[in-house]
């Protein structure tokens, strides 16, 4: 369990504070809540008092509401993390500068674990310069920023100053607290889904994957603290916090997102089933059947994505390849793509056997690399992806040469 301070500043999303320490609490964390004195005017002490069971923070010295109070030091000292949400333009300006008149300031400067923020506020006051400047000033000094999202604002206004949902804001604490896993610092490229090829503009050559497989890979990764980015091709599951997302729907898409991130990743995991052929002309419109009693669609290849950068990859690059292959002899076949392709690792699964693979959410894989092949048991996709991702980490440190 860990220990969370919640400073909570006076805007109107103040209420919403509420919100973010019931789930908090529900996912284990001991809250204690620093009010500013403008907070107060939004919401009661005694609602948060309440609800965490502990006498709210406000002045620097305490008692203003018949408490005791906190010294900042001690508060500093027992704490894992300080998330300040909702962080009003002027409590970010407070802040930046160091500011330590009140509890919520002189606690910021003393404490020195992982600082959350979430801004709230009207969104030009979000733009101007001077609210600019103090977002990249914390950002400098480490302090980590969740939203603000855009949308309807408290004016009526639409645009960048919502403050993020709860959700999103203890996501971003449960992140933070995580502990660095094998994955920090390093940057993971998957791709996921499969891509869907126009042969006019509602009909199109796809595939059946779902793209389950990819997600829990990213996820896999992200747990061990990679900085994950997902190019999706047509997947209709639920997107996680912390994960970035580019869609590209087509293979020539897909091929180009690969080729814009795969430079900066570190690993890439290929999971994505990319179309071998397209139609060599795609048709404005919709095609009309009255037109012809048959009709054929030529097909042209494709380019082979993964061949491609592999090609191109710098040293310490780990790839991941997949490999669907249907029947027994499909192991030696994947074998024979990774030698083709150079690619460090192919995943591979046996689709004749339709219990695991598209769309279930098991699998049964088999984990080929250089020195032979891991064949693991039937498994939630998910335990299979923390599988896949360990393998690929075990290259990652392995030593140069
Ligand atoms: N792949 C790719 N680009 C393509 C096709 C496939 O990058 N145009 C990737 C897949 O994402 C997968 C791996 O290559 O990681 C193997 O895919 P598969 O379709 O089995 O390989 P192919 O080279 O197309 O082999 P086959 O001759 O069996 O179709």
């Amino acid at each position: 369990m860990s220990t969370v301070l919640l400073g909570v500043s006076g805007g109107i999303a103040a209420y919403k504070a509420v919100d973010v320490l019931r789930l908090l609490q529900r996912d284990g964390h001991d809250t204690t809540v620093i009010m500013t004195r403008s907070a107060r005017r939004f919401v009661g002490p005694a609602t948060f008092a309440g609800l965490s069971g502990r006498p709210v923070g406000g002045s620097a010295f305490g008692g203003d509401d018949g408490n005791p109070g906190y010294d900042h030091l001690d508060l500093a000292r027992s704490a894992d993390l300080l998330l300040v949400a909702p962080a009003t333009a002027n409590t970010i300006a407070r802040l930046a500068a160091g500011f330590a008149d009140d509890l919520l300031g002189s606690t910021f400067l003393a404490f020195e674990g992982p600082v959350l923020v979430a801004p709230a506020m009207n969104t030009s006051m979000f733009e101007h310069p001077a609210t600019v400047a103090n977002v990249a000033v914390l950002r400098e000094r480490g302090v980590l920023m969740v939203g603000p999202d855009r949308g309807l604002l408290a004016d009526g206004a639409v645009g960048a100053g919502r403050l993020a949902t709860p959700e999103a804001i203890v996501a971003a604490v449960t992140a933070a607290l995580a502990p660095a896993g094998a994955l920090a610092g390093r940057r993971v490229l998957v791709t996921a889904g499969g891509t869907r090829e126009p042969i006019d503009s509602v009909r199109y050559v796809g595939n059946r994957s779902s793209g389950k497989m990819g997600w829990a890979i990213a996820g896999a990764a992200r747990r061990l603290g990679a900085a994950v980015t997902v190019v999706s091709a047509n997947v209709a599951l639920p997107r996680s916090e912390g994960i970035t997302y580019i869609d590209a729907p087509t293979a020539a898409e897909l091929a180009d997102a690969v080729r814009d991130e795969f430079a900066s990743a570190d690993v890439l995991f290929m999971a994505a089933a990319v179309a071998d052929y397209r139609p060599r002309q795609r048709t404005d419109g919709k095609l009309d059947k009255s037109a012809a009693d048959e009709l054929s669609v030529a097909l042209e290849r494709t380019e082979d994505v993964l061949g491609a950068v592999a090609a191109d990859r710098r040293p310490g690059q780990v790839l991941v390849g997949f490999a669907a292959e249907h029947g027994p002899a499909g192991v030696e076949r994947a074998a024979e793509k990774r030698r083709r392709k150079h690619v460090d690792l192919i995943v591979h699964n046996d689709i004749s056997d339709s219990s695991i693979g598209f769309g279930a959410d098991q699998n049964r894989v088999s984990i080929i690399g250089e020195h032979g092949v891991d064949e693991l048991p039937t498994m939630p996709k998910d335990a299979c992806a923390a599988r896949i991702v360990d393998a690929a980490v075990a290259l990652l440190d392995e030593p140069a040469g």
